[in-house]
């Protein structure tokens, strides 16, 4: 086993906290994050839960859902125990580069080259920095073990348009002549300030260090230290001065103000008083940044009545409702920064997808570079499980459902649970939704059962029964009717427009009649007269139109085009060839013939057929203007804000079945979005048959939300349980009953299941996972009449746990390994990758393979089998368009697949950890795993662990120079706006100001490593006697 384990270790060589998919590796993807946003049940999606529930135990219930968990999506959380080998090979090659040339994998080596020329170019940079800032210091140059590869010198390595742009710069300046020189005086002047100023620790450090080496006799080994630390810093002052010399004397200043302001806000909270700091406790920095960045100048009033409530100020936990655009978002981001600024905690944001995590974490950036805490992404392939402890700095963890659940299981494996200080979760009610749903519940119940300081705040603008999650989360309510802009219902009934009116006796009156002029084709074309209705808005504000199907999403886009005036075309036309340009270059030249016809009139679909890339850039250019119409799934339903002065939803259905109030109330939520539009409309479109149950659906209560934890059997109930042994957070039938009481399920318990009690449900569940071998019950004799029943974990349940594998298909993920032991094929990697092709997709795979199905082949293997081949195509041609053509797939499906592949196959590598039987399947995963997370162009990889940028822009901002973070984060958004096509001048501000973040992080994580290898073990012999000794 331990040979095995060594064994990886010299064959890894990827770089820790370097890049993207180093989560990827250890942690699952789940169905939602891989198609984001996608939530509506659309029709894979139902085969796929018609599947689940096929597998599902006795315990389930009826129900649809389409967000699921499709792998799970829990890591190792014991230890990162690849990262650290992945470190220990690094480091190796860090200090003998010529172990470079054995790489036998070319990618490999690209992102190990890559990673090492990262660190080194921060080492040039401090090198630099201080040779030409402090003569009087001695240039180190042998800061011990870190060797200087000839020529990687940052500064003049910059990007092309960057060059450009200072060429520009310096011309300008040689034009102001004596200005000039005086210029060149104050950068001088500027880089010693940069020096005295900006790391005035470091100044400290180096006094301190000073006095230290006269103290203490080990100098050698502070001088080293001081180096490095010195070193690491300067490199850091090198980077802020390359972009912003100019802001060096007043952000000191400003620094100054802020801790002055942060220190006084401490004291406030310490003191719960009620004298408020400048701004709820905070620096009035924090205004003036939301100002700045938000444009918010203002607090509405229920804003600041929610965040005085006494309640609030006593952190108790909270949940507030308010309808779609109210302004929820922000009360929780100012408790978020009261938490990470004054009380010093860390935090926790759980955002529904993966696209609002990105979006978030862009908005949030400025404020944590600005305000001095780290912003970390859970959420796709990235985050770092247990989360890397820091020295000072707070973070700020946003994460998605599954990723938010991962993360809590490693800080109470790890018992840093308390340092989480609050929790957030948006979009409450999807604790009512799927395994999605029970996933939110366990994480919840487990912090609650955990932590007594961990406050929990949730918001939703669609609850119903809010006294069971009151009681559940033990929490105050708080509620209002404000939405910022009006938002105004209507339906549409043939060519007569109704106005939803709650006062009128039906529910709506009448408020005008359709009188279009249109001719017997269109009429047939567009009975609904969609035409007509997107044209009363489009194309100088926007109009969003949900389609209950994706395929119906791409006909209403190239019906309505085809009625479009030629007049549309003019409309941006520049931008739209633009868009058209950027979508191709994202494509590797490929376009949608759908999009490449319906773009240039400024209309596209949206749903998740498409890539990431390709979403990412349609919203983009949907939010600048330049598309105005989008036909859309439910994939826009929630929490987005994108700008809709109209919202169309095009039937009261979503796929095959009847819209609920919740959903209709998300979806013409997306009306009238405050800061984007001033006023907000909906038109529902019914038939005359729909009639009854729409008036229903628009004067019922909104719909209630029940726990899934029980219903969700394999992926609830027992995953839960397995948790809480394998973790030890219960390991006995009455600690386990316990935690059950605490549960939403607990607390709905007598309406979900009133056949059997909580405590036949438990002993049921626990009975149910010790028969399938996952754990083993001992039964301890406490005294003649008392017996207590142990549990711990099997084997097999350990590593289903730490593999996140469904427990759905433990057994059947066992018995593969096992068969694939008598015979492996290692010819080629086919074998392998049928081995890691994920079981949850296999239902939504349909092959033309008649001939199979005559045979009697078994479905699900001939499916699986189907599948391993898309995936081995990809892994050859990396094109996700050819093989989508030659396989005849969407796109979209493809990219799923192939980040579903990657995910389950490092949930194999960690079941087959824990199993010594299946050692030899960890050297065979862990090479396969990074081939399938890697299945894009090597180079690309560092930029896009920028959050917000994908493929596409990485390829842009490769070609225009910009190749690493580094570049990245000493990029001038105003360059990369003149340099990069179709690139706004907020995205730039946010990609700069998130890759300025990710180093920062980086360079901290760094400092605190080098001081933890650097500082005397606290048990290092005589260290004890010598203090005694001095005292
Ligand atoms: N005090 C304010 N002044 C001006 N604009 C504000 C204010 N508060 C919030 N906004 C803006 O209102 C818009 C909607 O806010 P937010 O996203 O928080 O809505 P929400 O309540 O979360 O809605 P949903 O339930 O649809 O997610 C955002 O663009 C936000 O910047
Ligand atoms: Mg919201």
């Amino acid at each position: 086993m331990d040979e095995g384990g060594s064994r990886i270790r010299r064959r890894v060589s990827l770089p820790k906290r370097n890049r993207p998919s180093l989560g990827c590796i250890f942690v699952g993807l789940t169905a939602a994050e891989l198609e984001p946003g996608d939530e509506g049940k659309e029709e894979e999606e139902m085969v796929a839960e018609n599947r689940r529930r096929k597998t599902a135990g006795v315990l389930r219930v009826e129900h649809n859902d389409s967000e699921e968990d499709m792998f799970g999506d829990y890591d190792s959380f014991t230890e990162n125990s690849f990262i650290a080998q992945v470190d220990n090979l690094e480091q190796k090659y860090m200090q003998l580069p010529e172990h470079k040339k054995h790489a036998t994998d070319f990618a490999t080596e690209n992102l190990y080259s890559e990673s090492i020329k990262n660190k080194l170019s921060i080492t040039t940079i401090g090198n630099l920095t201080e040779l030409q800032t402090d003569e009087h210091t001695e240039n180190q140059s042998g800061y011990e073990g870190v060797t200087v590869e000839p020529g990687a010198d940052l500064l003049y390595d910059v990007p092309s348009s960057q060059a450009i742009y200072f060429e520009n710069l310096q011309n300008s300046s040689n034009d102001l002549g004596i200005c000039s020189m005086k210029e060149r005086d104050w950068k001088s002047s500027s880089h010693n300030t940069v020096n005295e100023e900006l790391p005035h620790n470091c100044i400290e450090q180096r006094q301190q260090n000073d006095e230290d080496s006269s103290k203490v006799r080990i100098s050698s080994d502070m001088n080293r230290r001081k180096s490095i630390k010195d070193h690491l810093k300067s490199a850091m002052t090198g980077n802020a001065k390359a972009q912003t010399p100019i802001f060096s004397r007043s952000k000191q200043l400003k620094d100054t103000l802020l801790s002055e302001e942060i220190n006084v806000a401490k004291k406030t909270i310490e003191s719960s008083s009620n004298d408020l700091g400048p701004f709820y406790s905070l620096p009035s920095k924090v205004r003036d940044l939301y100002a700045q960045f938000k444009g918010i100048e203002k607090l509405y009033e229920w804003q600041h009545t929610c965040l005085t409530l006494n309640s609030v100020q006593e952190r108790k936990n909270l949940i507030y409702s308010l309808p779609t655009s109210g302004g929820k978002t922000l009360v929780a981001e100012i408790l978020m920064l009261q938490e990470l600024l004054c009380c010093r905690k860390d935090v926790l944001m759980i955002l529904p997808y993966v696209a609002i995590v990105q979006e978030k974490i862009s908005g949030l950036s400025s404020f944590g570079v600005e305000l001095g805490f780290f912003v970390e992404e859970y959420a796709g392939s990235k985050g770092r499980f247990p989360p890397t402890k820091r020295r000072e700095k707070k973070s700020l963890y946003i994460a998605t459902i599954e990723k938010g659940h991962s993360l809590v299981n490693s800080l109470i494996e790890s018992g840093r649970i308390d340092s989480l200080g609050l929790v957030v979760v948006d979009e409450l009610h999807m604790i009512g939704e799927g395994s999605r749903g029970a996933t939110l519940e366990m994480t919840l119940a487990k912090i609650l059962y955990t932590s007594k300081t961990t406050q929990i705040i949730g918001m939703s603008a669609t609850l119903n029964n809010v006294e069971d999650l009151q009681k559940f989360l033990q929490a105050e309510y708080y509620t209002s009717q404000f939405r910022p802009v009006e938002l105004k219902e209507y339906l549409k009934i043939n060519d007569t427009i109704y106005e939803i009116d709650s006062k009128a006796e039906n529910g709506m009156t009448f408020s005008r009649l359709l009188n279009y002029k249109y001719s017997d084709t269109l009429k047939k074309m567009d009975p609904d007269h969609l035409v007509a209705l997107v044209t009363e808005v489009i194309p100088n504000y926007s109009c969003l139109v949900f389609c209950p199907s994706k395929k119906n999403c791409e006909n209403v886009a190239e019906m309505i085009c085809k009625f479009l005036s030629k007049e549309y075309l003019k409309h941006k036309e520049k931008e739209k060839c633009e868009v058209i340009k950027n979508l191709k270059n994202i494509g590797n030249g490929n376009l949608c013939p759908v999009l490449k016809r319906t773009i240039p009139f400024g209309v596209a679909y949206h749903h998740s057929g498409l890539t990431s890339d390709e979403r990412k850039l349609l919203e983009e250019a949907y939010s600048a203007g330049v598309l105005c119409l989008f036909t859309c799934t439910s994939t826009l339903a929630a929490g987005v804000n994108l700008p809709a002065r109209r919202v169309i939803l095009r039937a009261p259905y979503v796929a095959m079945e009847f819209l609920k109030r919740n959903q209709y109330k998300q979806m013409i939520g997306r009306a009238g979005r405050a800061g984007i539009d001033t006023i907000g409309e909906s038109i529902l479109i019914l038939q005359e048959k729909d009639k009854q149950q729409v008036l229903e659906l628009i004067t019922r209560p909104l719909e209630n939300c029940y726990s899934h934890l029980v219903r969700e059997f394999t992926k609830g109930i027992q995953t839960l349980f397995l948790s809480l042994i394998g973790l030890k957070i219960a390991t006995n039938l009455d600690d386990i009953y316990h935690f059950m009481n605490g549960t939403f399920f607990g607390v709905q318990q007598k309406i979900l299941l009133k056949e059997k009690s909580l405590w036949e449900i438990t002993v049921e569940s626990l009975r149910y996972l010790t028969e399938k071998g996952l754990l083993q019950k001992d039964t301890i004799c406490k005294s003649e009449e008392e017996v207590q029943h142990n549990f711990h974990i099997t084997k097999l349940g350990r590593a289903s746990f730490k593999g996140t594998i469904d427990l759905a298909y433990c057994d059947i993920l066992y018995r593969d390994l096992k068969k694939g032991l008598e015979g492996l094929v290692l010819e080629s990697l086919l074998h392998l990758i049928y081995l890691t092709t994920p079981y949850d997709l296999i239902s939504q795979c349909n092959p033309d393979w008649m001939i199979y199905f005559r045979q009697k082949v078994d479905k699900d293997v001939v499916n699986r089998l189907y599948l391993s081949f898309v995936l081995y195509t990809l892994l050859k041609e990396t094109n996700i368009w050819t093989v989508s053509e030659k396989f005849n797939m969407p796109r979209g499906y493809i990219q799923n697949l192939l980040t579903g592949a990657a995910s389950f196959s490092s949930c194999v590598l960690h079941f087959c950890e824990e199993l010594e039987e299946f050692w030899v399947y960890r050297a065979l995963l862990v090479e396969l795993t990074k081939k399938l997370t890697y299945c894009v162009k090597a180079e690309l990889i560092p930029l896009m662990e920028v959050t917000g940028v994908l493929e596409g822009r990485a390829k842009q901002l490769y070609s225009a120079g910009y190749k690493s973070l580094m570049h990245l984060a000493n990029a001038n958004p105003e360059v990369l706006i003149r340099t990069i096509d179709h690139l706004s001048r907020r995205q730039a501000k946010q990609i700069v100001a998130s890759a300025k973040m990710l180093l920062h992080e980086k360079a901290e994580a760094l400092q605190e490593e080098v001081e933890e290898l650097l500082r005397l073990p606290s048990d290092f012999p005589g260290a004890v006697a010598s203090s005694t000794d001095k005292a």
